[in-house]
C-alpha cells in the first residue's frame, strides 16, 4: 500500500463497524446519517488533537486546582462542502461550539467531474490568516478536484497549508495523490482508503453518492 506523508487513517474498530453500516446499500437514510455521526466524533478526535492548551486555576467544589483549557489563540473554522459535508457540521458544532462555520457551495459536474462553484461564505481577505485552523469537511475524497478547489480558497488567502485539514469518511488513492502533490502539508484525516475510482468518478467499493444517501434522494 502507498505510504502517504500527511494522511491519517482512523482505523478505530468503531469506525470500521460504522463504515460497514454505511457501505451497505440496504441501510436507510436515518441509520446512514447516525452511523456517519458516530464516525465523525472519531475523525474529529484525530483532527483536533494538536489544538493547544493553556494553564488556568479554578475552584472545584472541594479545592482550588490547576487545569487546562483550550488556548484561544487560533480561530477554528469549520468549512463543510455543500451538500454532503453538512453531515459533519452538527457534530463539529457540538464538540467545538466556539468554531466559526463557513460553508462552501460546490457540486460536481457529472460529465467533467470538475467542481462547479455556486456559493462560498469566505471573506475576501482574512485578518491574521496564520491564526486560523481550517477543517474542510467532505465525506468523499474522490477525484480530489473539489478538495483542491476548497483548499485553494484558503491557501490563496495565506492560511498556511499545515493549518488546513481535510476530513473525509472515504478517500480514493487518486484523490489523495492529487491533493498531496499539490498541497503536501495539508493533513487529510479519513476513515478509509478505498481501492480506486470507477469511470464515473465514484469510489469503489465506496458507498455510492453520499449526498443522495444522506438526504434520501437516491433514485432507483
Ligand atoms: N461523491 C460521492 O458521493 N461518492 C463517491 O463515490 C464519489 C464522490
Amino acid at each position: 500500500m502507498t505510504e502517504y506523508k500527511n494522511v491519517c487513517v482512523v482505523n478505530h474498530p468503531l469506525c470500521c463497524h460504522n463504515l460497514s453500516i454505511i457501505r451497505n446499500k440496504e441501510t436507510n437514510a436515518e441509520v446512514f446519517r447516525n452511523a456517519i455521526k458516530r464516525i465523525t466524533y472519531l475523525l474529529f478526535y484525530k483532527a483536533t488533537e494538536d489544538l493547544t492548551l493553556e494553564d488556568i486555576e479554578i475552584d472545584t467544589p472541594l479545592e482550588r486546582c490547576r487545569t487546562k483549557i483550550l488556548k484561544r489563540d487560533k480561530e477554528v473554522i469549520i468549512a463543510p462542502i455543500l451538500r454532503a459535508g453538512l453531515i459533519f457540521s452538527d457534530v463539529a458544532n457540538e464538540i467545538m461550539p466556539f468554531a466559526t462555520v463557513r460553508h462552501i457551495g460546490m457540486y460536481r459536474d457529472e460529465e467533467t467531474l470538475t467542481p462547479v462553484w455556486y456559493y462560498n461564505k469566505i471573506p475576501v481577505e482574512f485578518d491574521n490568516p496564520k491564526d486560523k485552523i481550517i477543517l474542510i469537511l467532505d465525506p468523499m475524497l474522490a477525484t480530489g478536484n473539489s478538495a483542491i478547489d476548497a483548499i485553494k480558497l484558503f491557501a490563496n488567502k495565506k492560511v498556511p497549508q499545515n493549518n488546513i485539514r481535510f476530513i473525509s469518511l472515504i478517500s480514493a488513492p487518486e484523490g489523495l495523490n492529487k491533493v498531496q502533490t499539490m498541497y503536501p502539508d495539508v493533513k487529510i484525516i479519513t476513515a478509509s482508503i478505498d481501492n480506486c475510482l470507477n469511470e464515473y468518478g465514484y469510489i469503489r467499493p465506496g458507498l455510492g453518492d453520499a449526498g443522495d444517501r444522506i438526504f434520501n434522494t437516491v433514485e432507483n
